[in-house]
């Protein structure tokens, strides 16, 4: 029976596949995490204490991650600071934790011989014209944007040096967006949800015709099963489930799955430096790997996402104010009311 270390399995996609791997695989769980804003134990509550253990640490520190390390089999690296936003207003924390918990990983993966799977985004590739026929591959150049994705793309390379220089047996996978429960409210799709039932319009950036290739965090955690039980050392596989949606129809789907007008929402300040599209091509991990996503209808993923956050507001009610005045405090401000915007 395999024993892995999941880091960040207290944040919404690493919560994810530890309830995935919990379900599907007879795998002993190991989470570390630091519990930032972004950690949450109640998206861990009720697991089989004879299967998970939870420890609260810092990847950084050296000397905890070397005694978790040295008592498993693999280690699932999701830990991250994670949102482009706050990578914009505090570049900081992201090198910390995603450049310097990364390489700290790799010395004690390296010390003791174990196998490394590295999550990381499709943002290392920059992004793509709307019209461009052209999806990423594992081939693309890298070609970051933001603070968060460049230190995603630091990251990667790292991983991949420590295979090189190392003989580290590590893989890496490179996903789209994720839509599903446990998901943070200041990103996009629960930010939407949490405000139109709290009675706040939902905030577009600038026109809304950036896209993003959604994937349920679920179709995420099988393919990152696949390729620990599949995947060949010093190989990068792109995770994708073919789900591209501009924003601003994104917006207006969970407007009307939530009973509102679909232009009820407002067009606020864009973000500096914003991705315009990005789209996978899994080709690949489809191949190789005979991987398949099963959450083929966004509008129905999307309707049991806006289902979960309604029926779990215990979850995400303490981390609402504190986001909105983030927001606010970031300097987003209304360009228009897109329902009152002339014609
Ligand atoms: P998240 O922000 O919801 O969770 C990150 C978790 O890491 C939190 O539980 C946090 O407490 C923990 N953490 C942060 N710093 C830490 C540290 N120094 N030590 C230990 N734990 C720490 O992020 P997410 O959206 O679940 O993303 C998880 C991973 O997936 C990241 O590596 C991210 O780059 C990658 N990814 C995310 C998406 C997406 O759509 N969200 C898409 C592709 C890849
Ligand atoms: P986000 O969830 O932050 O993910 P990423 O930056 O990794 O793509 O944002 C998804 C898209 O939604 C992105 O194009 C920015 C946009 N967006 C909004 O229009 N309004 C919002 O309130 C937020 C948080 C994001």
């Amino acid at each position: 029976m395999m024993q892995i270390l999941v880091t960040g399995g207290a944040g919404f996609i690493g919560s994810n596949f530890v309830h995935y791997v919990m379900k599907h695989s007879d795998f002993q769980v190991t989470v570390v995490d630091k519990l930032t804003y972004a950690g949450n134990l109640a998206s861990l509550a009720n697991l089989p204490t004879e299967r998970f253990r939870f420890v609260q640490g810092d990847i950084t520190d050296a000397q905890l991650v070397d005694r978790l390390v040295r008592t498993v089999d693999a280690v699932v690296h999701y830990a991250a600071e994670s949102h482009n936003d706050n990578s914009l207003a505090d570049p900081g924390p992201f090198l910390a934790t995603n450049i310097m918990g990364t390489y700290t990983l790799l010395e004690a993966v390296r010390k003791h011989g174990k196998r490394f799977h590295h999550i990381s985004t499709d943002e290392v590739y920059g992004d793509l014209a709307l019209d461009d026929p052209y999806r990423f591959t594992e081939h693309t150049p890298y070609n970051p944007s933001s603070p968060y994705s460049s230190t995603k793309a630091g990251s990667d390379l790292l991983v991949r040096a420590w295979v090189r220089s190392f003989g580290v047996a590590a893989t890496i996978s490179n996903c789209s967006n994720n839509y599903g429960p446990y998901q943070h409210v200041e990103k996009f799709i629960p930010r939407q949800i949490t405000n139109i039932i709290d009675g706040i319009r939902p905030k577009l950036y600038g026109s809304g015709e950036n896209v993003r290739d959604w994937i349920h965090a679920d179709d995420h955690s099988s393919a990152v099963l696949t390729i620990l039980e599949k995947g060949v050392s010093g190989e990068t596989y792109l995770i994708g489930a073919d789900g591209e949606h501009n924003n601003k129809s994104v917006i207006e789907a969970i407007l009307s799955g939530m009973g509102k007008s679909a232009d009820d929402y407002d067009q606020v300040t864009d973000r500096p430096g914003h991705d315009l599209r990005y789209a996978i091509d899994s080709t690949k991990l489809r191949t190789e790997l005979g991987w398949t996503p099963s959450h083929a209808d966004f509008t129905a993923g999307l309707a049991a996402t806006i289902h979960w956050y309604q029926a779990n507001e215990d979850w995400w009610r303490p981390q609402k104010t504190a986001t909105e005045t983030k927001y606010a405090a970031a300097g987003e401000q209304t360009l228009y009311p897109t329902a009152a915007a002339p014609q």
